[in-house]
């Protein structure tokens, strides 16, 4: 048994994993990204995105994601879908381009319809809107949606996806809302706000890019999941990666990665309404972490040689 089967017995649906097209050509990496006992749930890492799906205004390019998709369909893997509305990895069009309110909503419901249409059928969730909360106090992240169309862009964003797909579970996405409160509070508000005007979201997704030594307990991070599952909406952790801030990682090191993916995965199974989780690559080799964060990284369950690492074993066991 693996990460997805163990899951599974264990009455989640999925364990999954972010991959996408560049990955493909490396056979050893795809052995195990192919392989359902692992993996359940795939998420296209970046093919999804505006600038990938949408490059030039009207234009939509669907071949890499339309892959991604083929490939999990022929493994008997589902997809979490990723993402529609987000600030980041957008086209200059969209960034640059000299919008209004209406000019701007169009433009963003045509994207999402388009989308999701094309997809019908193929995804479990879609992660409608990503990141709409900033780092340190939970208000709004600058972009240019919020710029343009207010706040106003999260609820027109959800409405346009709900139109376009009544079977696929709608969900609104962020990092931090296990360590920072108002970020979880202002998400919180967002999900109430939807609800109270009665436009749907089904999920809210935790990103779960974590630290090594800084991943909150197996039970307070269910207490953080369990503040929105009472609002009866689904949770999900949607990118998970626990990161050295400083490498190469000690033995002891690779220990609290194990404890802390071990906290993670477990409170995903104390609370009923947790459906799953993705990590966001599972080999230190192609985690994004280390392209970003200078220094940092080996954040994965496989080392970068595809040797299954401590924190792998860990989770196997939580399960
Ligand atoms: C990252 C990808 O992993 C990188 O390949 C890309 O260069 C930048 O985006 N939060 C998200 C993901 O929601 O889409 C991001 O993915 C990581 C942070």
């Amino acid at each position: 048994d693996g990460l997805h089967s163990l899951m599974v017995k264990a009455g989640k649906m999925y364990f999954g994993t972010a991959i996408d097209v560049n990955n493909f050509a490396d056979a050893k990496y795809m052995a195990i990204a192919d392989n359902k006992n692992e993996f359940g749930m795939m998420t296209a890492e970046n093919s999804m995105k505006w600038s990938s799906s949408e490059p030039n205004q009207g234009k939509f390019a669907f071949a890499s994601a339309d892959k991604v998709v083929e490939r999990a369909k022929k493994n008997g893997q589902g997809m979490r879908c990723h993402n529609l509305i987000w600030y980041n990895q957008l086209p200059s069009y969209v960034t640059s381009g000299s919008w209004t309110n209406e000019t701007l909503t169009a433009a963003m419901q045509t994207h999402i319809t388009n989308v999701v249409e094309h997809f019908k059928g193929a995804c479990y969730a879609w992660d409608v809107v990503n990141e709409a909360f900033g780092d340190g106090d939970g208000s709004y992240r600058q972009s240019v949606f919020l710029k343009n169309i207010g706040e106003a862009f999260i609820p027109l964003a959800f409405q346009a996806a709900a139109a376009a797909d009544p079977d696929t579970k709608l969900y609104f996405n962020d990092f931090n809302l296990e360590i920072s409160p108002d970020k979880a509070a202002a998400t919180l508000a967002l999900v109430k706000d939807l609800q109270a005007r009665k436009i749907r979201i089904d999920g809210v997704g935790f990103q779960g890019h974590l630290v090594v030594g800084g991943t909150p307990t197996r039970d307070a991070l269910a207490t953080s999941l369990r503040q929105f599952t009472a609002l009866g909406v689904e949770v999900a952790y949607t990118e998970v990666d626990i990161r050295f801030e400083s490498l190469p990682a000690s033995s002891s090191g690779l220990e609290q990665q194990a404890q802390d993916y071990a906290a993670l995965v477990g409170s995903c199974l104390d609370v009923k309404e947790c459906v799953g989780v993705t990590v966001w690559q599972f080999s230190d080799k192609y985690n994004w972490v280390s392209s970003v964060f200078k220094g940092k990284g080996d954040a994965c369950l496989w080392s970068a040689d595809y040797a299954k690492k401590p924190a792998y074993d860990a989770v196997i066991k939580v399960l």
